[in-house]
């Protein structure tokens, strides 16, 4: 493990053994809450780095967790069906969700095939039902991916949603001809009480170095430079590929 510009980076060989790594992660965080809390909350990223990730929780580690104790969020959805192959909750379905013995009432899906506004209200209500109105949720485990312009969830660069200061849920729209988003806003994933960063390959490299390296100047911070838990811990699992540029 090593810190770079305050940021705990842990370097992991291969993308398989980041996945792994990053699906130990979860088992470790979900049995200590439940352990001592009854209740493991945790907001899964999209994309397609975490998909390994999952498909480990779904197969080698599905016995190990009492499932019904463990509430699955999103930590931002495509604004399509949940069928569609670019659904974040499709691939979470296929690799985790119809593997374990997971309560569905335990999975609170972005509804992103509606009006995005609609979808991102109704995902805060879903949030304050399940924290029961607390002034602001605190998911036990925040998985996280990093693209290739700096953002993360769907909190992109010069998105207005990244400006949301009360809002739990916003939405958001993608440079390109792509639908829209929904996402956890700033307040709500700086409140977790653990941040898993998740960033593999070599395409990546570039993106890592910068939002790891550079302090905040005149130009605006990357999107993934504003993740800094008020109250938790954040690590970057990157696999060696990414970190390249990090020596
Ligand atoms: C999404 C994700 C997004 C993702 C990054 C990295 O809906 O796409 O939430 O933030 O984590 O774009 O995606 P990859 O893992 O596919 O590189």
């Amino acid at each position: 493990m090593t810190i770079i510009n305050g940021n705990k980076v842990v370097v992991i060989s291969t993308a398989e053994e980041l996945a792994r790594t990053a699906a130990m992660r979860f088992v470790s965080a979900a049995q200590d809450a439940v352990r001592t809390r009854d209740r493991f909350t945790t907001a899964l990223s999209g994309g397609e780095t975490p998909r390994r990730v999952y498909e480990i929780l779904g197969t080698q580690f599905a016995m190990v967790l009492d499932w019904s104790r463990i509430h699955i969020f999103f930590g931002d959805e495509r604004c399509v069906p949940p069928d569609n192959p670019a659904s974040n909750y499709l691939m979470a379905y296929n690799a985790l969700i119809s593997k374990v013995a997971i309560p569905p009432f335990n999975v609170h899906r972005m509804i992103g095939e509606e009006d995005p506004a609609a979808g991102a209200a109704a995902y805060e209500q879903e949030l304050r039902r399940v924290f029961r109105n607390s002034p602001l949720p605190r998911l036990d485990l925040m998985f996280l991916g990093l693209g290739r312009d700096g953002h993360t969830a769907s909190l992109f660069p010069r998105s207005s949603v990244l400006n949301e200061t009360t809002t739990w849920v916003g939405t958001s729209t993608p440079a390109g001809n792509v639908p829209d988003r929904i996402t956890l806003t700033l307040p709500v994933i700086n409140n977790a009480a653990q941040v898993l960063f998740l960033v593999s390959g070599a395409d990546k490299a570039e993106v890592l170095s910068h939002v790891l390296r550079s302090t905040s100047g005149p130009v605006p911070p990357m999107p993934a430079q504003l993740i800094k838990p008020t109250n938790g811990t954040l690590e970057w699992l990157v696999d060696r590929a990414a970190a390249a540029l990090l020596k």
